[in-house]
């Protein structure tokens, strides 16, 4: 048996591809890695993290999969569709992280996806809680256990066997088969195993990368990846060529918190539909891209790089936010409307500056 067995959930590479508009507009070579395309159930950056946890879980003969994530957890409603789609049955506990939550927030979305999918569904009404959200976790599966099921629990917390991790180290090996030129990944950085991967799999060539924070600020976010790399490192023995700032966090998107979208995620999300017909969800990818824009407009991403922003995917949680989004909507016509109403004003008395100029003119030469 290898000593870290996949599932299979990957079986081709998600597209690479360049961001032709954006990259005009931005002033760099800007590409996407459409993870938002890989595996089930519209898809996302923890099918390639689950393709560890479930190979561990065949593995061990596991008939039982317990998961816990926020109440529009893209991580839960995954596993929901691999539990499916292997046969097994899935417990999703959902984290009550997000103030004053909407019926959509509440009901839709990745919710009624894993209702669909199969999975037994329960509720854990703190918010803040990782390790005892974990906890209820593993006593649930012990009592499982005590009926004579086979259990196996997907942790959110900090490990010491970051196994999800993997997936982006596999990740940066695709991207490098097919462009070893980047000089930057962006990624969204929340749990940590997708940027501990990336950073795993880019050490010690010329790309770098940069994880924008989704869930807590870079403060917090810091020492967590730098623990999760010591643990990857023990878990794999492999001692990466890491550089003193292969850890580089930007959490300028994340105001004002988890699940809740700010002004910079909101420009993001439009951007990108705009110039590229692609959706980004408001919780994760909405924000992580914003380090794009922004970090171009600081400077920090000079003219002409060649960035490779990852797409983590989260659309099964898209509908799930229509009242902000559509609140989003009606500000940006209201503002666009305002600005072609100023426009036209602007041209009118222009226009009657000159009429009048020319009158005057007229006058004067009798
Ligand atoms: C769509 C999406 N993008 C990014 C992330 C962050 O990835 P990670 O938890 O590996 O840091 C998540 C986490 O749930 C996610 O669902």
């Amino acid at each position: 048996m290898p000593q870290f067995p996949r599932a299979g959930f990957m079986t081709r590479p998600t597209p690479l591809e360049r961001l032709n508009r954006l990259s005009d507009h931005l002033k760099i070579d800007l590409w996407i890695k459409r993870d938002d395309l890989a595996g089930v159930t519209f898809g996302g950056n923890k099918t390639r993290q689950l393709d560890y946890y479930f190979g561990q879980a065949l593995a061990e003969g596991a008939d039982t999969i317990l998961i816990t994530g926020a109440v529009q957890s893209n991580f839960t409603r995954l596993a929901a569709a691999f539990a499916a789609k292997l046969g097994k049955k899935a417990f999703v506990q959902l984290e009550s992280r997000v103030t004053c939550p909407t019926g959509n927030y509440l009901e839709s979305g990745n919710v009624m996806l894993s209702q669909i999918l199969g999975a037994e569904v329960v509720h854990f009404p703190v918010g803040n809680d990782e390790d005892g959200a974990d906890q209820a976790l593993y006593e649930r599966a012990e009592a499982l256990r005590a009926e004579g099921a086979k259990p196996y629990v997907i942790p959110l917390g900090k490990t010491d066997h970051p196994i999800a991790a993997l997936g982006y180290q596999d990740a940066a090996r695709e991207i490098m088969a097919e462009d070893d030129g980047f000089d930057l990944v962006v990624t969204g950085t929340g749990s940590g195993m997708t940027h501990t991967g990336l950073i795993a799999g880019f050490a010690g060539t010329s790309t770098h990368v940069i994880g924008s924070c989704v869930r807590r600020k870079a403060a917090l976010q810091q020492p967590r990846i730098r623990t999760m790399l010591r643990a990857f490192q023990t878990m794999t023995g492999e001692a990466l060529p890491l550089t003193p700032d292969a850890v580089d966090i930007w959490d300028g998107g994340l105001w004002p918190a988890y699940g809740s979208m700010g002004p910079k995620a909101k420009a993001a999300m439009q951007l990108m539909a705009r110039y590229e017909g692609l959706i980004l969800d408001p919780v994760y990818t909405a924000k992580s891209f914003s380090a794009v824009p922004e970090l171009v407009k600081e400077g920090v991403i000079p003219q002409g790089a060649r960035v490779c922003y990852v797409h983590t995917g989260g659309l099964g949680a898209f509908f799930a936010y229509q009242e902000q989004i559509m609140a989003m909507i009606t500000k940006a016509q209201a503002a666009e409307e305002d600005a072609a109403t100023a426009e036209a004003a602007k041209a009118e008395a222009a226009k009657a500056k000159a009429a009048k100029k020319e009158a005057a003119k007229a006058k004067k030469d009798g």
